[in-house]
């Protein structure tokens, strides 16, 4: 028993990562929190409205505890000040005619922002809110703790942790540069926070006084009983949550997962935030424009490259330890397999 499974109600101490994008599944954050994990549900890519929904369908999956997931800082450059749309769309050209789509309209007004997006999901009650990239306004936290929410943010250094640690938070991911999925730096520039999970989790744990959960290249009991030996009271694991047959991922994305012994790589060419996945040729260019620009931009490139199976122009999202992830699985099995008692 942990500080967190005790405050969550768990069996295991396995949280199941929130995927933003449109990654998630109501089915498989349900199928984990009703085997006693903690399923999570990243919601940073939806419209308040659609979030609202959301967390009534995890409430009517489920009866224990769930996650939903936001980023705290949404745009790299303000809106406003962001006048280089033409000039990013006009360098991937080749790339749209090559597949031949339209190059996309600049997204605007930011649909996505945090504030509505919290006061959403507030609203709705989901037990555990969990966030990247900051921390939240301290009125967010006040409302959130009236509210009977869990919070958990995110920290991939050990100052990042310790902001979040006096904000008040109950629980700490520290995540390791393993990790599948963007490196949520919010302190210092994310080149320059770069640092391995069983370096960065004995740190945190040292350095704060509310409970940590693990993260990064964690896909095997091994090196779950590793985390919590590192002093960790849960452990988050994304990538092989990812490849069960659950989750929302694109079939040819779960399979990469599972077969794909291939290197992964950080890279800024698919959202302008730096994000590790498997290696293709897609992920070796150079961005064109910062974050959610870059995203908006290569979103019909993906897409296009998927319907026409160019698997060297898709970013498939993983963490270093996809070596160790099988295919096809269960997802309910895999909690199973990595719980360690
Ligand atoms: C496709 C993908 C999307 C992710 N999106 C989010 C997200 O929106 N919010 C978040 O907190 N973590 C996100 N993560 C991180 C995972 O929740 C988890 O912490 C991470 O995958 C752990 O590393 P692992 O992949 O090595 O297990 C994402 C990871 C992946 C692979």
């Amino acid at each position: 028993m942990s500080r967190i499974t005790d405050l969550l109600r768990l069996e295991h101490p396995i949280v199941q990562g929130p995927f933003g994008g449109g990654l998630s599944s109501v089915a498989l954050a349900a199928a984990v929190s009703n085997a006693g994990g903690l399923g999570s549900f990243g919601a940073q890519h939806l419209a308040p409205k659609e979030l609202t929904a959301t967390i009534r369908a995890l409430h009517a999956a489920t009866d224990r505890a769930f996650n939903v997931n936001l980023w705290v800082s949404t745009h790299d450059v303000p809106e406003d000040d962001y006048d280089g749309w033409d000039q990013a769309a006009a360098k991937l050209r080749p790339l749209y005619d090559e597949l031949g789509v339209p190059a996309p309209a600049r997204p605007r007004p930011a649909a996505h922002a945090f504030t509505p997006l919290v006061e959403a999901l507030i609203a709705a009650r989901p037990p555990v809110f969990s966030f990247v990239y900051g921390v939240p306004p301290a009125p967010v936290l006040e409302a959130c703790r009236a509210a009977g929410i869990v919070t958990v943010g995110t920290a991939i250094t050990v100052e990042e942790a310790v902001a979040l640690d006096q904000a008040g938070v109950d629980a700490i991911v520290a995540s390791g540069f393993e990790a599948g999925g963007h490196r949520v730096a919010f302190l210092r520039a994310a080149e320059d926070s770069l640092i391995g999970t069983l370096a960065l989790v004995p740190a945190v744990v040292d350095a704060v006084g509310a409970p940590v959960i693990a993260a990064g290249g964690i896909a095997d009991r091994r090196q779950v009983q590793a985390a919590l030996a590192l002093g960790a009271e849960a452990v988050q694991v994304g990538s092989a949550f990812l490849a069960t047959r659950q989750s929302a991922a694109h079939p040819l994305h779960r399979e990469q997962l599972a077969h794909g012994r291939r290197t992964t790589r950080l890279t800024k060419a698919l959202s302008g935030r730096l994000a590790r996945g498997l290696e293709t040729a897609i992920t070796t260019r150079e961005a064109v424009a910062p974050f959610p620009y870059q995203s908006a931009l290569m979103r019909p490139i993906i897409a296009a490259a998927y319907e026409q199976g160019r698997t060297d122009l898709i970013g498939f999202w993983a963490g270093q330890s996809t070596p160790l992830v099988r295919p096809d699985r269960d997802a309910v099995e895999l909690l199973h397999d990595l719980s360690p008692a």
